[in-house]
């Protein structure tokens, strides 16, 4: 039998391969409640411009919510020969109240229908990860609260530079995660036009009043080219990408979490509740969820470059090929919501080790930068100069296996005659950290300034 929407022009229906093919219902049914509110701010507009007897309207409104509540409740038959949600949903409403059903689809079609479908479920998302991205800020900020003044190593090329507090490195992931959530914002701000109403691609004759759906369904205003309106995916193209690079941020963290909670860090332990055992190796704590976030990047960017490739080549306006956007972008919102709630959680949960942590900051020779800058200051030698009597006093060190405070002030001097027992002052991790109290940086009290501006923002 030949289709029930467009039949008219058809005498054979479709090849097996075909249905399988073109069929969108086995992943659009997650947009049902956003097709349907699109369809009742539909229906009420083409009442209130008479396009439709108010009756109708509300014949069509109030099974829509009937629709819908089917769904919800699970006794909903979806099939695949109706395509997809738009379809499913109107042949429902066609059963339920008859004839009005046909009118619901005046003065519209399914291009400006997903696309409207389609930004109602990315707005909501953005949303959600909103929310999920403020309680992961939330935790990191309780982590730097409590340590705002603890110790450890900073690191570049993961070799020991100069020691850091604990709560400046809580700090540096807050505001990596903090311009995630801007960028969402941004994404959600600029995506919220309405394509209801483009129709297939040129507007209607019919005399549709586009600012009142758009204000319905909570858009700012009815996007301003009908063309551009069915064929744009720039915003679920924004959500992934603000997706991958929030994913990319999590997976870094990941990857320090995965080091500093091996034995030969000691730097956190994480908590039972967010690791596995062994079966083999009675001593094993692996730190699998930090390893499946570091992982989540794959798929995330993956969706990113599979829908930016699906899109670069389609001549305006709708394309089926638009059809491949839903999987993308759903797999990436799941994930990405998955590896946010389980980051939260661990950070809530782990606990820092402020022993190790300062064992740590002090070896390596972490203050050599400390002594160079004392030189520089007390004994008035270019920074140059500073640098290479620092250099040859961390050589005679690691020539003797000690730490830099482990060498005699006479070792010191015969490398240099400036220097003074003060030196031993400035060698010392806390000294080292307190004193960098540039804006932005480790001491502690510049920490607690940036932690109490976040709170700030956050409340
Ligand atoms: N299932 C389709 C999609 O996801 C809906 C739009 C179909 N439009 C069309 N002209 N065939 O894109």
């Amino acid at each position: 039998t030949s289709n029930q929407m467009w039949g008219g022009r058809f005498a054979a229906g479709p090849d097996a391969i075909m249905e399988a093919i073109n069929a969108s219902i086995g992943f659009d049914q997650r947009m049902a409640a956003q097709d349907i509110a699109g369809s009742r701010a539909h229906a009420a507009m083409l009442a209130a411009t008479s396009i439709v007897s108010d009756s109708d309207a509300e014949a069509m409104r109030e099974g829509l919510l009937t629709v819908l509540s089917e769904i919800e409740a699970g006794n909903f038959e979806f099939s695949t020969a109706l395509e997809d949600i738009h379809m499913n949903v109107e042949a429902r409403l066609k059963e339920l109240i008859g004839e009005p059903a046909g009118r619901l689809h005046t003065g519209r079609s399914r291009n400006d229908q997903v696309a409207t479908d389609f930004k109602l479920w990315v707005r909501d998302q953005l949303d959600a990860v909103d929310g999920a991205l403020q309680a992961l800020m939330k935790a990191l900020l309780t982590q730097a609260e409590s340590g705002a003044d603890w110790v450890m190593p900073g690191f570049t090329h993961l070799q020991t530079a100069q020691p850091v507090t604990w709560g400046h490195h809580m700090m540096a992931y807050v505001e990596m995660f903090g311009r995630d959530l801007s960028r969402v914002r941004d994404a959600r701000a600029r995506m919220n036009e309405c394509p209801l109403g483009a129709a297939a691609l040129a507007g209607t004759s019919f005399p549709i009043d586009r600012e009142m759906t758009a204000r319905e369904l909570g858009f700012d205003r009815p996007s301003a080219n009908s063309l551009d309106a069915v064929s744009d995916r720039d915003f679920a193209l924004e959500f992934l990408s603000a997706a991958s690079i929030c994913a990319m941020h999590l997976s870094r963290m990941a990857e320090e979490l995965v080091i500093w909670s091996s034995a030969q860090f000691r730097f956190v332990s994480l908590s039972d509740r967010f690791s596995t055992g062994s079966s083999i190796m009675p001593q094993k704590k692996n730190p699998d969820a930090a390893e499946l976030i570091r992982a989540k990047i794959g798929r995330i960017f993956g969706a990113n470059v599979a829908l930016m490739t699906v899109m670069k080549g389609l001549p305006l306006a709708y394309s089926k090929d638009m059809q491949e956007d839903k999987e993308q972008v759903f797999d990436a919102a799941d994930n990405l919501m998955l590896a946010l709630a389980a980051m939260e959680g661990m950070v809530r949960d782990m606990s820092a080790n402020r022993p190790s942590l300062e064992a740590a900051a002090g070896s390596g020779f972490s203050t050599a930068t400390d002594l160079a800058d004392w030189l520089v200051r007390v004994a008035d030698m270019p920074f140059r100069e500073a640098h290479h009597v620092t250099g040859t006093l961390v050589a005679m060190a690691e020539e003797a296996v000690v730490d830099l405070p482990d060498l005699s002030l006479e070792q010191m001097q015969s490398v240099h005659s400036a220097i003074t027992d003060d030196i031993f002052g400035v060698l010392g991790v806390h000294n080292s950290v307190a004193s960098r109290t540039s804006y932005g940086g480790t001491a502690p009290e510049q920490v607690r300034a940036q932690i109490a501006r976040w709170k700030e923002v956050l409340a």
